[in-house]
C-alpha cells in the first residue's frame, strides 16, 4: 500500500506500519521522502503522518523544512500543527514565530496552535507582544487564551496608544503642507499607521474584559459611519475609569476630518523605522522640492505606485497592497501599430496603459472589426489569464504606447487574496462581453 497512487492511502499505511513496528524504517524514509518532495496535497499527507507517527526524529526533519523560506504557506501551517502534536511544549518558539510570519494564515494557524496548548505559552506570547513583527500574531493568540496579567496588557496598551498619538500628529503636521498626490499617499499611509496602534490599543484593552463588545465596537468604528462612530466612543466611556484614561487619547483619531495641526516634521518622518513611511515621506518631501531622493529604483516605485493608484481597479486596495502590485509589475513600452496581444496566440500577461491608446481588433470572416479603444488605467490581456483560452482579440498600439505588465502567476495571486480586485475584473469583463456581442452582432 506504500505503492499506492492516491496519497492519502500511501501516507496512512506508512503510519500503521509505524504503529505496528513494521518495515519502519522504509515507512519513514517514504514519509520523509514525501513530506520534501511530493506534490502539494502528498506532502501535506506525509507530515500529518509524520505528526501521528511523533518521535524526535520527525521533530527534526520538520524543523528543518521549515527553515526553507519559500516553503509554500499551506505546508508551513501543516508542519506547524505537526510539530505541536509530536511535542507541544517544544513546538512553542516555533509558533511563536509563526506569530510573526508575513502570511495572515499562517500567523492565524499559529495562534490557534498556542491557543491550544493553553496558559503554558502565555509567557512567550507576551513577550512576542513587545515584538514589532509579532505582536499582530501575538494579540490573536491572546484573545483566544485565557485572560492574561493585567499589568503587561495595560503597559502594551499605553505604548500602542502613544504611538498611534504620535502618527495621528504627524499625519496633521503633513496635511498643513500643500497637498498633492505624493502627500495624499503619505497621509493615507500615516492615517492607517496610526489607527492600526489604536486598534491593537483597544484589542488589548479588551482582552481584559468583554472581547466580544470590543471587537464589535472595533468593527464599527472602522465603518464609514460617523454617528455609528459616536456611539461606539460614548460606549466605551462605560470602561472602568483607568482603561477609559489609558484609551481617552485615542478618541480624535476617529473625528470626522482630522485638523491639520503644525508642520510636517520631514525630519522625524524620513527616520521613522517602518520602510514604508520613510519612502513615502521621502517621495512626498522629494515632490515638495523639500529634500532631494537620491534612489532612483525607490522614486520610480514610488511613481509607479501613484499610477497604480489612480486604475480604477486597484483604487480599493490599500498603499502596502499597492506596492506589492507595483512591484511586480514591469514597465513594457510599444511602438504605433505593434501589435501588444495577437487573436489566437497563448497569453500568459496582462497588461495596464500607463500612457498612450490602443485599439481592441478581432477577425471576423476575415474582416477587421475594431472592438474598443482602450486609454489610460485600462487593462488589456486579461482575459486569456482566466479563461486559459487563447487570446480574444488582437490589441495594437496607436503612437507611442507605455504599459505595465503582470504576468499569470501574480495576477491569479492578486485575484485570490484580494476578492475587491476579483470584483472589478468581473465588472469589467461583463462590460467587454456586453460591447463585443453589440459589435461582432452588427
Ligand atoms: P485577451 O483575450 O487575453 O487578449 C485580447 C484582449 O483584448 C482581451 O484579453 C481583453 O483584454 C481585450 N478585449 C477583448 N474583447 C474586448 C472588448 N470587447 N472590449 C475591450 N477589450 C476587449
Amino acid at each position: 500500500m506504500l505503492d499506492d497512487a492516491d496519497s492519502r492511502v500511501s501516507t496512512r499505511a506508512a503510519s500503521a506500519l509505524l504503529k505496528v513496528g513494521c518495515n519502519v524504517a522504509r515507512a519513514k524514509s517514504f514519509l520523509r521522502y514525501t513530506a520534501a518532495l511530493g506534490e502539494l496535497s502528498e506532502r501535506e499527507n506525509a507530515i500529518i503522518a509524520m505528526g501521528e507517527w511523533g518521535d524526535t526524529e520527525a521533530f527534526v526533519f520538520l524543523v528543518n523544512e521549515l527553515k526553507d523560506r519559500q516553503l509554500p504557506v499551506m505546508i508551513r501551517r501543516v508542519i506547524l500543527a505537526s510539530l505541536t502534536k509530536i511535542d507541544p511544549a517544544k513546538s512553542i518558539s516555533y509558533l511563536i514565530e509563526g506569530l510573526g510570519h508575513v502570511d495572515v494564515s499562517v500567523r492565524e494557524a499559529a495562534a490557534d496552535l498556542l491557543a491550544k496548548i493553553g496558559q503554558p505559552v502565555l509567557e512567550s506570547v507576551l513577550t512576542a507582544l513587545q515584538k514589532p513583527k509579532q505582536e499582530e500574531g501575538a494579540l490573536l493568540a491572546l484573545q483566544q487564551l485565557p485572560m492574561p496579567p493585567q499589568k503587561p496588557i495595560e503597559e502594551y496598551a499605553r505604548a500602542a496608544v502613544s504611538r498611534a498619538v504620535e502618527y495621528d500628529a504627524l499625519m496633521r503636521g503633513v496635511k498643513a503642507e500643500a497637498s498633492n498626490e505624493a502627500i495624499g499617499l503619505l497621509l493615507e499611509s500615516l492615517q492607517k499607521k496610526s489607527n492600526g496602534y489604536g486598534v491593537r490599543a483597544l484589542r488589548a484593552i479588551g482582552l481584559l474584559g468583554d472581547r466580544d463588545s470590543m471587537n464589535l465596537a472595533i468593527e464599527i468604528l472602522e465603518m464609514h459611519n460617523s454617528a455609528q462612530r459616536a456611539n461606539v466612543i460614548e460606549a466605551l466611556e462605560s470602561l472602568n475609569s483607568r482603561r477609559r484614561s489609558i484609551i481617552r487619547p485615542l478618541m480624535r483619531l476617529w473625528e470626522e476630518e482630522s485638523a491639520p495641526d503644525g508642520k510636517a516634521d520631514w525630519g522625524r518622518l524620513i527616520a521613522d523605522d517602518d520602510s514604508w513611511i520613510r519612502d513615502c515621506a521621502l517621495f512626498a518631501a522629494h515632490k515638495l522640492g523639500e529634500i532631494e531622493m537620491e534612489n532612483i529604483a525607490t522614486l520610480s516605485l514610488m511613481e509607479r505606485i501613484l499610477f497604480f493608484k489612480r486604475v480604477p481597479l486597484f483604487a480599493n486596495l490599500s498603499p502596502s497592497d499597492i506596492k506589492q502590485v507595483a512591484a511586480i509589475a514591469e514597465e513594457v513600452s510599444f511602438s504605433n501599430d505593434d501589435i501588444i496581444v495577437r487573436q489566437g496566440e497563448v497569453g500568459d500577461v496582462m497588461f495596464i496603459i500607463a500612457s498612450g491608446e490602443v485599439r481592441v481588433i478581432a477577425s471576423k470572416d476575415n474582416k477587421e472589426v475594431e472592438l474598443a479603444r482602450r486609454k489610460v488605467g485600462d487593462f488589456i490581456g486579461e482575459m486569456a489569464l482566466i479563461s486559459k483560452e487563447p487570446r480574444s482579440a488582437s490589441v495594437a498600439a496607436v503612437g507611442n504606447v507605455h504599459t505595465l505588465c503582470i504576468n499569470q502567476k501574480s495576477f491569479e495571486s492578486l485575484l485570490r487574496d484580494r476578492p475587491d480586485v476579483s470584483l472589478a475584473v468581473i465588472q469589467v469583463l461583463c462590460e467587454r462581453l456586453k460591447e463585443a456581442g453589440l459589435k461582432l452582432h452588427r
